[in-house]
């Protein structure tokens, strides 16, 4: 979101209108202040090098003197320079000030008080260590257009009064400690297109104030403490972008026609709050969405075919009620292979049911992520699968899926990470895994694979995790298995494992948990295994060792 701010504030920057002039009188006050503010401030780098009274201070580093008041100080530009200590009072007396910008430094203490800087259009100490509460006295700022206070560690409420900055255009104050509602004296702000507040206590209800903005970009106030229901007004703001509402407390449904009274929104994140009823298939006119995140929220009925989304990349449904039945056939996923963005398709936790469409091998090229583990799905993962090499994260576990894995798995060359767990999928574990080169953690645990674990697993020189436990697995662990030097957990329990625990195990000197219990292992507990200093379990119980 800082992104967006920046990009709100270069629209102004034209507007308040700072170059460096030529000036012949200057006015001591703003250079005693200057020199004040150097005094306090902790200077590692010597970015302040050039503040030497010899020099004329509208040719220092940072400072930038104003066209209309020549000769007095109109911007301070000192983002990113390493500085740090606290901000002495004496930069309130460079009243012709109107950009502020001391963000990404190290300062501390309280905010400074600006009351004095009626000229201030931009004030941007983001990304500081400012703690204490934000002054109403900002409130005196009357010409502010846009503020970023975000990344500090502020606490305390928002100034109730900071509507009456009714030239504000972009406030950012997420990611600090702001407790207390949102005042709704903000609604007098009536030219405001971006509010951020997200990640901070904020609680109460969000204030029905949208009628008075129609050109509102961006909302965003996720992980607060927001409760209630959304006010009705936030669904009519035609220009909205972003909207982000994600992990708070809040209700209520969302109106049918959304996608419609939305169209132009791009990132849609309610996610992590308790919303409830129908998702609206309305959505799916809203060709501009890039993301949708409706996660862990109370969604019933079944997944709408979102017709018209061809910018979408990341699509977040997981950890609803959200059903598939019979009769609709996954009509929904045929909607998004026109997606040719889309990244992430993210199913897990629902109560989808029936076996996963042919259509998958349909979806963008580029998927990297596809999660629809927690699910009733049953049959046989279709082969087209295959075709979706780009897949680096696939967990399809706890489901009831059944069939070899060997016909879709084997061209999942950039797999990283592969969880099939808790399904019904038999066959023996194929030697292609070893192709698999870049699986940093797999998991086939709890399913009905037989036969010998395959050597090749040996190849796998990124795997951290390793769980082929509760299967039918039989034959003797290959030795291959101590290849694997980044290996942290082995879990081979409960199967029909035979033969002895490889002598080079020890090898593997990361390892912190190893399970073999419940198997026909013979012979002795490898000596090797005295060299791990990390391991914290080992479950040998119920051998023949
Ligand atoms: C700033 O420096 C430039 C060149 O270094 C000089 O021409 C100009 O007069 C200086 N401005 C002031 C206000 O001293
Ligand atoms: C300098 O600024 C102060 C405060 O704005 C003002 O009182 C004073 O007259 C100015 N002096 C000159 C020389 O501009
Ligand atoms: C700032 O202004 C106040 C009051 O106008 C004055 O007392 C103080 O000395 C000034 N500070 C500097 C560093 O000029
Ligand atoms: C402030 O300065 C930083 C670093 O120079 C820059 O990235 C940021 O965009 C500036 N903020 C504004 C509001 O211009
Ligand atoms: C706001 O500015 C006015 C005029 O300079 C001043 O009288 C008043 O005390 C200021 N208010 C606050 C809260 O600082
Ligand atoms: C917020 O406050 C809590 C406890 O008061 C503290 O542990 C935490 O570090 C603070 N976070 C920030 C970003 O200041
Ligand atoms: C908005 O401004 C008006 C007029 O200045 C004022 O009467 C009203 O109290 C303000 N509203 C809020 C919610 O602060
Ligand atoms: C949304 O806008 C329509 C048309 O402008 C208006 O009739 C309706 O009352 C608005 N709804 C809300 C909740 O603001
Ligand atoms: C999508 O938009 C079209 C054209 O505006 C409209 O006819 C259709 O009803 C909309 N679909 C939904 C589900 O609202
Ligand atoms: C996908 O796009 C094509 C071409 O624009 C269109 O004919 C087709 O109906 C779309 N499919 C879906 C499911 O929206
Ligand atoms: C899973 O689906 C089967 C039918 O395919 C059904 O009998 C069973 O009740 C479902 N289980 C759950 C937990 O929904
Ligand atoms: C272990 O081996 C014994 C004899 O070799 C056999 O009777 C037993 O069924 C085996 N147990 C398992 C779990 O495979």
């Amino acid at each position: 979101m800082v992104i967006l701010l920046a990009f709100l504030l270069l629209m102004f920057y034209g507007a308040a209108n700072i170059h460096c002039a030529a000036v012949s009188h200057g006015n001591r006050t703003d250079m005693l202040a200057l020199l004040d503010f150097k005094a306090a401030t902790n200077d590692p780098t010597g970015a302040l090098r050039s503040w030497d009274r010899r020099v004329h201070y509208c040719n220092w580093t940072g400072v930038a003197c104003s066209q209309e008041n020549p000769g007095r100080v109109g911007g301070l530009h000192l983002g990113g320079e390493s500085l740090s200590g606290e901000i002495t009072p004496s930069l309130g007396n460079l009243t012709y000030l109107q950009d502020l910008n001391l963000s990404s430094n190290g300062f501390s203490g309280q905010l400074p008080s600006l009351n004095q800087l009626h000229e201030l259009l931009i004030l941007d100490l983001s990304s500081n260590s400012f703690h204490g509460i934000i002054p109403d006295s900002i409130t005196n700022c009357s010409n502010l257009k846009a503020m970023d206070l975000s990344r500090n560690m502020l606490e305390g409420p928002i100034p109730t009064k900071i509507g009456s900055l009714y030239n504000l255009i972009g406030i950012d104050l997420s990611m600090n400690n702001l407790t207390g509602v949102i005042p709704p004296s903000i609604s007098n702000a009536t030219h405001l297109q971006m509010i951020i507040l997200q990640e901070n206590e904020l609680q109460g209800g969000i204030p029905d104030v949208f009628g008075q903005w129609s050109n509102m970009i961006g909302f965003v106030v996720g992980k607060n403490r927001l409760s209630g229901r959304i006010p009705p007004s936030i669904f009519n703001l035609t220009s909205l972008q972003y909207l982000g509402l994600y992990v708070n407390k809040l209700q209520g449904e969302l109106p049918h026609d959304i996608g419609n009274t939305l169209p132009e929104i791009i990132l849609f994140s309610l996610g992590e709050n308790m919303l409830h009823g129908h998702i609206p298939a309305s959505l799916g006119n809203a060709s501009r969405l890039q993301l949708m995140d409706l996660s862990d929220n109370s969604f019933v009925g079944e997944i709408p075919i979102f017709g018209k989304l061809p910018n979408l990349e990341n699509l977040n449904l997981g950890y609803n009620m959200l059903e598939s039945s019979e009769s609709q056939r996954w009509e929904s996923l045929y909607g998004l292979t026109n997606c040719s963005n889309l990244y992430a398709l993210t199913l897990d936790n629902n109560q989808l049911q029936g076996a996963i469409p042919d259509l998958v091998g349909k979806l963008s090229t580029k998927l990297t992520r596809l999660h629809m583990n927690g699910n009733n799905l049953s049959g046989i993962v279709p082969l087209s699968l295959a075709n979706r090499s780009s897949i680096i994260d696939l967990d399809l576990s706890n489901n009831s899926l059944t069939g070899k894995i060997e016909g879709w798995l084997g061209s999942l060359i950039n797999l990283q990470y592969l969880d099939l767990h808790g399904n019904n999928f038999a066959g023996s574990i194929p030697p292609s895994f070893g192709n698999l080169s870049e699986l940093t953690i797999l998991s086939l645990a709890q399913n009905e694979f037989e036969g010998p674990i395959p050597p090749t697993l040996g190849k796998l020189s990124q795997l951290s995790r390793l769980d082929l436990s509760y299967n039918n697995l039989q034959g003797e662990i290959p030795p291959e298995i101590s290849e694997l030097k980044q290996l942290i957990s082995l879990y081979l329990s409960s199967s029909r494992l035979s033969g002895k625990i490889p002598d080079d195990l020890g090898k593997c000197q990361g390892l912190i948990t190893i399970q073999m219990d419940h198997n026909n292992l013979t012979g002795v507990i490898p000596t090797s295994l005295g060299n791990l200093l990390s391991l914290d379990m080992l479950n040998l119980s119920y051998n023949d060792l």
